[in-house]
């Protein structure tokens, strides 16, 4: 009886759990995970296309106009234009900046910082499936150890709530273990976003939450989709969002880092959609 569950649906359904605990988490089918593994290749090779770019000198609000370039040319819409006003293909997100930082013609990024880009394309036409990932870039060879040190715990963080989404386990398990490995390193994790259910919607059910949550939610079953997008802080958990209603920052200033991909769970396992081909 159990197993019958853990089989693909053959028609998406929307009712998983109806209602829990903001509205129903979709069971996508296999059909609908191979347009997912477009668009998350297409998004993963974004990252892969700009990071030569990332050098001292260039403006965010270059790097952007490149990546949006890119995803036009892949037959994509950024999904983040027009997204609740937002008006860039991207969210470069430098240094104390935690998450959603505007690209701008005068914000130069420099030899030491280190900075995410998150990007979200959007395939063009009806199947107009969604893959969200973003990724730490290095500026210039002047990197601080500690800075290179957030980076390290940031990506094991997400690689250990990847390794936590099996089938059967519970959603909580993918927080808890991303909260352990910020644990571990010292680091605290920005609690005030979360990872989220994703494919013909940009942001869906469930909440993916990166600690341990007091309710330990749904067991992760075959045809979930959703993002794992860990924020860690070297202080505080504490972050700000500024009066451009987007940029957020950490309250006490200090670094902050991310790092995301959107992911699918099988009836064995699981896909990265948004893994990179190539080393970075
Ligand atoms: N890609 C972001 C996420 O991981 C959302 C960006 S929305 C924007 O969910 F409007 F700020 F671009
Ligand atoms: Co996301
Ligand atoms: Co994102």
């Amino acid at each position: 009886m159990l197993l019958r569950i853990m089989q693909f649906p053959t028609k998406r359904i929307r009712k998983h759990l109806d209602g829990y605990p903001h509205g129903p988490i979709t069971l996508h089918t296999e059909d609908d995970f191979k347009f997912m593994a477009k668009i998350g290749r297409i998004a993963a090779e974004t990252l892969d296309f700009i990071a030569p770019h990332v050098r001292p000198g260039i403006s965010t609000a270059e790097l952007d106009r490149m990546i949006h370039k890119f995803m036009t040319e892949q037959g994509t819409v950024p999904a983040t234009v027009g997204y609740h006003g937002y008006q860039h293909a991207s969210c470069i997100s430098v240094n104390h900046v935690a998450v959603h930082g505007i690209p701008s013609a005068t914000k130069i990024i420099k030899n030491g910082d280190i900075i995410n880009i998150d990007v979200t394309p959007r395939l063009d036409g009806p199947d107009h499936w969604h893959g969200d990932t973003s990724r730490m870039y290095m500026v210039g060879d002047k990197i601080p150890i500690k800075a290179r040190r957030l980076i390290e715990a940031t990506e094991k963080s997400l690689a250990a709530g990847i390794t936590a989404a099996q089938p059967g386990n519970l959603l909580g398990d993918i927080g808890i273990a991303c909260g352990q490995v910020a644990k571990d390193y010292g680091y605290s994790i920005a609690t005030d976003f979360c990872g989220h259910g994703i494919g013909l919607t940009f942001h869906d059910n469930p909440e993916v939450i990166h600690v341990e949550p007091e309710d330990m939610g749904p067991t992760l079953l075959p045809g979930m989709i959703f993002t794992i997008e860990p924020i860690l802080n070297i202080g505080g958990h504490e972050v700000k969002t500024l009066a451009d209603g987007w940029t957020t920052v950490t309250r006490d200033r200090k670094l902050s880092a991310q790092a995301e991909h959107t992911v699918g769970i099988t009836e064995d396992g699981l896909v990265i959609f948004t893994e990179s081909g190539r080393a970075n």
